[in-house]
């Protein structure tokens, strides 16, 4: 099938490449310029792992194009993805729909013969209706549908979330559009995957539902690990020990300094507002937000703790500053709260990411970025483990640093603690 993907960002762009390497001719179409010409060299503005290797794939296959041409890439598509934007409004806690529905006028201009239109990017429930009020303005109601197909994408296993989905959710009012999904996705279905089909504001509350309870659920054992640390309790036994249980599930209980990146923090929120606007008051989410928003200042507390309140010119080193592994996605990562709380009591922060140093640490005098772990750990007096990639779980701490004092505090919980203390080095974990 012909499809064109409005917005080349972690959705547009992934899932545009993985439809194309279904074999679906598809062209991404984006108003910056410069990110466009970029993506037509096989230059990609984001870190996902095995992206670039999939884009240069397709575009030599030719069934990927990139453009800045909306209105002739909406002409010769016969399906619309709207994969743009939805931010939070500043000062509320309501999803900003701008780009949505500029992008729906702009493709009301070009309907040239029955399109569906989907909203693919995370949309507040009744956004659809008023897409659909927009683009029956311009244009007859047979000749276009518009559909929910939210997306499950986690950053960093993106790809693999677009080929082996636990479901595919399409939300439509009306049949025709409906089959017309089920075949572009029916590869991925004779792969195993769940096609569930609903209304179309079902769809649309399933996203930010999903989304809240895996919010609600990282919180709660989050919480529950507050609770060992007061124990003498490893949280990571309880995980285990209440994960096995089918009905709760092992998955997102990890607990750790707190959940971060563009959607949890966003859409926890605006289905709060969602909720409230439709008189209905989700008590349970408005409490995970605020339990997520006060962990960092739990974490600080502990900081002090575990530097015995002398935070003044220790040297603190941070491996990973992102807000999880895989990813050089910073928003509403925990650094952004613990880095410039060292910064203030006067420490000397040296930092390593994988994917490099960040903007957001530029303005402080006494942070700096470490090419390498090594020098992120020289002369250190306390490491914390920020993000759990990888290259972070076999450190050879002794080889590393000449401090038998060094503290590691491990806000992923990678490490054994009984190995850590066997090296004679202080060690404090999550819950542990
Ligand atoms: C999330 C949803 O998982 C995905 O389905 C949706 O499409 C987009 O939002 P993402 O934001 O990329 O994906 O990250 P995710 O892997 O879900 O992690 C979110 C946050 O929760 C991260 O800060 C992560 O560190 C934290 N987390 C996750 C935990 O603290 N513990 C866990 O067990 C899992």
């Amino acid at each position: 099938m012909k499809l064109c993907m409005i917005g080349t960002g972690y959705v547009g762009l992934v899932s545009g490449v993985c439809f194309s390497d279904l074999g679906n001719d598809v062209i991404c179409v984006d108003k910056d310029v410069n990110k466009i010409n970029n993506l037509k060299k096989g230059v990609i503005p984001i870190y996902e792992p095995g992206l670039e290797e999939l884009v240069l794939k397709n575009i030599k296959n030719r069934r990927l194009n990139f453009s800045t041409n909306l209105k002739d890439s909406v002409k010769q598509s016969d399906i619309i993805f709207i994969c743009v934007g939805t931010p939070a409004k500043k000062n509320s806690n309501s999803a900003d729909l701008s780009q949505i529905y500029t992008a729906g006028k702009e493709i009301s201009k070009s309907i040239n013969k029955f399109k569906i239109i989907i909203t693919k990017s995370t949309v507040p429930l009744t956004t659809g209706d008023e897409l659909e009020n927009i683009i029956a303005k311009k244009v007859k109601k047979k000749l276009f549908s518009v559909v929910s197909n939210p997306e499950f994408l986690r950053e960093g296993e993106a790809i693999r979330d677009f080929v082996y989905p636990d479901r595919i959710v399409v939300g439509s009012n009306d049949i025709k559009s409906m089959k017309i999904l089920k075949n572009l996705y029916s590869p991925l279905i004779s792969k195993g995957a769940k096609f569930i089909s609903t209304k179309r504001r079902a769809a649309e509350l399933i996203k930010y539902a999903a989304n809240a309870f895996l919010a609600t659920k990282i919180t709660f054992i989050n919480e529950i690990a507050n609770l060992c640390e007061k124990t003498d309790i490893d949280v990571e036994d309880i995980s285990i020990g209440i994960g096995l249980d089918k009905r709760i599930g092992s998955r997102f209980l990890r607990a750790g300094p707190a959940y971060g990146g563009s959607c949890f923090p966003k859409d926890t929120k605006a289905i709060v507002s969602t909720a409230d606007k439709f008189k209905t008051n989700l008590s349970i989410v408005k409490s995970v937000i605020k339990s997520n928003e006060i962990r960092s200042d739990l974490l600080s507390k502990r900081l002090n703790f575990i530097l015995k309140n002398k935070i003044k010119n220790k040297v603190v080193s941070f491996l990973g500053v992102t807000f999880k592994a895989n990813t050089d996605d910073m928003r509403d990562s925990s650094s952004l709260k613990l880095i410039p709380f060292l910064s203030k009591k006067g420490a000397k922060i040296k930092y390593y990411d994988p994917t490099g140093s960040k903007k957001e640490f530029k303005k402080f005098k006494n942070v700096e970025f470490s090419n390498s772990i090594k020098d992120a750990l020289k002369g250190s007096d306390l490491v914390i483990v920020h993000t759990e990639w990888n290259d972070f779980k076999s450190i050879n701490f002794k080889k590393f640093s000449k401090n038998n004092k060094l503290i590691i505090y491990d806000m992923r919980n990678i490490y054994s603690p009984y190995k850590i203390r066997k090296l004679g080095l202080k060690y404090f974990g999550i819950g542990r």
